[in-house]
């Protein structure tokens, strides 16, 4: 059964490689044998993570790459097909959540959340399917949600609307892009601590969510690895357009 899980000889792009969630979807993907391609603006913790991929014996490829910005998507995914070939496994995990009143939000905070975690989001899955398509073979596309897609908080509204659109859109794409045999699904992780959010869980907030979870804690990165190499591999070949939460419960009852 675990060959099923195995992605030897696939090519895999994680944007947000360079810290929290994304630097260990592609540690693990390494370590289940794809050629991983890391992208995120932060080139140097990049590199560094590819050197201790590599010191792994995995194969890495840093590439410096705004997901804001569609010429350097098209150039990170050109040097991925230069250096493995075609991206077979796109982790679409680039992300921001700054927080703020709603009431009197500049429209350019509005504008820069869902820049990045909806309009980059698409573009960046439309380049990887555009890719697979034209190669053939097809592939699969993991986008990151959020259980902030299901049930809100306050503060975080441009964060949540475009959470619960990557739900949506994951069963859209799934739904387009079924017949390139390109499976689409997402993650929707609950609160675990990175540097998106570590401010925020070090205080009252974070205590009472901890508490309002069903399994008393925060999740940790590694909680995400069965679903993240479930919807990535051989074993999940007929799940498309599906979320799946990793939450420890923390969804069932609303808060
Ligand atoms: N941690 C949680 O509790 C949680 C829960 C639910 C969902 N999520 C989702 O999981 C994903 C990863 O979050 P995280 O917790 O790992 O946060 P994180 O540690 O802050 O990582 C965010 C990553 O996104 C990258 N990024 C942001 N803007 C980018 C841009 N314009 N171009 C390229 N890369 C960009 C950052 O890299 P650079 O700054 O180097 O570009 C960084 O690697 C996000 O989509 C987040 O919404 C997280």
């Amino acid at each position: 059964m675990t060959d099923r899980f195995d992605l030897s000889g696939k090519v895999a792009l994680v944007t947000g490689a360079s810290s929290g969630l994304g630097k260990r979807f592609a540690t693990v993907l390494a370590a289940s044998g794809a050629q991983v391609v890391l992208a995120a603006r932060r080139a140097e913790r990049l590199e560094e993570l590819a050197a201790s991929i590599a010191a792994e014996g995995g194969e890495a490829l840093a590439v410096a790459c705004d997901v804001t910005d569609r010429k350097s998507v098209a150039a990170a995914f050109e040097a991925a097909e230069a250096r493995f070939g075609t991206v077979r496994l796109l982790v679409n995990n680039a992300g921001i959540a700054p927080g703020g009143a709603a009431i009197d939000m500049p429209e350019d905070a509005w504008r820069s959340v869902i820049s990045t975690n909806l309009d980059a989001a698409f573009s960046v899955a439309q380049e990887a399917a555009q890719r697979m398509a034209k190669a053939g073979g097809g592939g699969a596309i993991v986008n990151l949600a959020s259980i902030l897609g299901f049930t809100v908080i306050k503060g975080v509204a441009p964060y949540a609307a475009s959470k619960a659109a990557i739900v949506h859109l994951t069963r859209a794409l799934a739904l387009e892009w079924a017949r390139y045999d390109i499976r689409v699904n997402a993650i929707a992780p609950g609160w675990i601590e990175t540097e998106i959010n570590a401010d925020f869980l070090s205080g009252a907030a974070g205590d009472a969510i901890r508490k309002a979870n069903p399994m008393r804690r925060f999740g940790e990165p590694a909680d995400l690895d069965g679903a993240l190499l479930l919807l990535s591999s051989e074993a999940g070949r007929y799940i498309t357009g599906t979320t799946i939460a990793v939450d420890g419960g923390q969804s069932l009852s609303g808060s």
